[in-house]
């Protein structure tokens, strides 16, 4: 059984990652969204309020469950019982830090691999922090976010 975790902040979730999580459904048996809940990191929605929106944006797709994590994702992982890490890479600028990271998971645990899915070209300019931005300077993020979403930084802002 192929099980894959997509590790993220998720602040809050975008149409970028959402095609990300569409995909690694489909190449996975079970896929797990697990939102960092990190009490040091200014987030604008509780790790439960992510989870949540998470939840209805995913509640058609069987294999894919959301929960949060806290701690090393490599433990997480272990403690998943899954030992790929699906990540997506926009542009070039994503690419360092994203190799980093997969490199010092791979030497915490070594047989936990990264997977990288290239973003669709529609989204590779999307990020949570435009979207917030955005959204509180009164514009529309309609294309950017799923409808739940939409709803939830209207409330916010
Ligand atoms: O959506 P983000 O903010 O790019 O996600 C980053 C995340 C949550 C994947 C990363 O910060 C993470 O894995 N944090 C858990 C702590 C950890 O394992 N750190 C060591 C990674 S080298």
């Amino acid at each position: 059984m192929t099980k894959a975790i997509f590790p993220g902040t998720f602040d809050p979730v975008t149409n970028g990652h959402m095609d990300i999580i569409k995909r690694a459904s489909k190449m996975t048996d079970e896929l797990i969204v697990g939102v960092l809940n990190n009490s040091s990191k200014h987030s604008l929605f509780s790790p439960k309020e992510r989870v949540e929106m998470l939840k209805e944006a995913t509640k058609d797709l069987p294999n894919v469950r959301v929960c949060t994590f806290q701690g090393l994702l490599v433990d997480f992982a272990r403690q998943e019982h899954a030992c790929i890490v699906i990540r997506g890479l926009r542009a070039i600028t994503d690419f360092e830090y994203e190799l980093q990271m997969s490199q010092m998971n791979h030497k915490l645990d070594s047989t936990i691999e990264t997977l990288f899915l290239t973003a669709n070209i529609e989204y590779s300019f999307l990020s949570s922090t435009t979207v917030k931005e955005i959204a509180s300077l009164g514009g529309d993020v309609t294309p950017f976010v799923p409808s739940c979403v939409v709803k939830k930084l209207s409330k916010s802002f």
